[in-house]
């Protein structure tokens, strides 16, 4: 069955879908998106991606082109004719519109594009021992508001190609302070030496992970305590436990860094429970209504 894609009011083929050759997004990377993760008909953590995607909107002063009822609409309408009964995901774009190539923002009254697409994605883990994975290390070479989830993706392509080339899921990025950001496409969280769960605080230099946000959440529930505090290229070598999340990734264990083992190279007790209550939290309650 062929995939559809919805364009700027049309649900269409993906092969037949369009977008002009002067669209900004196309031109410019002038344009914001979202992935959100769909798990038999209930978009995970949907209230969080909805009003990230208003806030990037909002950021680069591009209009949201329909309202969020309408939006909702649409993503129920793409799962259902793409038949993503089981696990998917959603992706959204939205750029500043078509118009004359120029840097400035074109004439009031372009109308943004919007785009969405799904597709299918295997069933949600179901053991955490075999969804561990490796990453490698290197610079963060991205812009200063990298909190804004931009289509500006070259350094994340390079990193994450990189990652691929050394055969690793995923590039942790490193500031030139040698403090770990985040990764390519998730977000970095350890338990260190010392036995403290730690994630860097939200800022200009992450994105404000939806998965890092409902984990959160979900800490006290768990009996465990955050601490939002950088760490450095050395605490990362040096911890006991090493997870990413993200929309696809949930709480992925990191077992090797650049080749190295973390800790004894198993899956840990802290990233063990939390897998685990995550995917709690993706299977449990009810699908979105209709
Ligand atoms: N990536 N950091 C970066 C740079 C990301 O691109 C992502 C998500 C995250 C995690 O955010 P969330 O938990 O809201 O998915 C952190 C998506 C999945 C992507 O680009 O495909």
């Amino acid at each position: 069955m062929s995939r559809i894609a919805y364009v700027n009011g049309r649900y269409l083929p993906l092969a037949a879908a369009q977008i002009r050759v002067e669209d900004r997004g196309f031109l410019f990377g002038d344009g914001i998106y979202e992935v959100v993760y769909v798990n038999r008909g209930r978009f995970v953590d949907a209230e969080k991606h909805l009003a990230r995607l208003e806030r990037s909107l909002r950021e680069v002063r591009i209009a949201m082109p329909v309202g969020r009822p309408a939006l909702e609409g649409i993503l129920r309408e793409i799962v259902e004719r793409n038949r993503i009964r089981d696990s998917g995901l959603i992706y959204i774009q939205i750029t500043r519109g078509a118009a004359r190539r120029e840097h400035v923002f074109p004439q009031a009254g372009t109308r943004p594009t919007l785009v969405v697409t799904a597709r299918a994605l295997a069933s949600f883990p179901k053991d955490v021992d075999t969804w561990a994975t490796g990453i490698v290390t290197g610079p963060d070479q991205r812009w200063a508001r990298c909190d804004i989830k931009t289509v500006n993706l070259l350094p994340n392509v390079l990193a994450k190609q990189a990652a691929k080339e050394a055969g690793a899921f995923e590039m942790a990025l490193v500031d030139e302070a040698g403090m770990v950001t985040e990764c390519a496409s998730s977000n970095i969280w350890i338990v260190d030496a010392a036995g403290r769960l730690r994630t860097r605080p939200l800022g200009h230099d992450i994105l404000p992970g939806c998965t890092r946000a409902a984990l959160a959440e979900l800490l006290a529930g768990e009996r465990l305590t955050l601490e939002e505090r950088a760490f450095s290229l050395d605490d990362l070598r040096a911890a006991r436990e090493v997870f990413i999340t993200s929309a696809t990734s949930f709480v992925r264990p990191i077992t090797r860094i650049d080749g190295a083992t973390v800790g004894e190279g198993e899956v840990g007790p802290v990233t063990r429970q939390l897998f685990a209550a995550f995917s709690r939290h993706v299977q449990g309650g009810l699908p979105n209504a209709a």
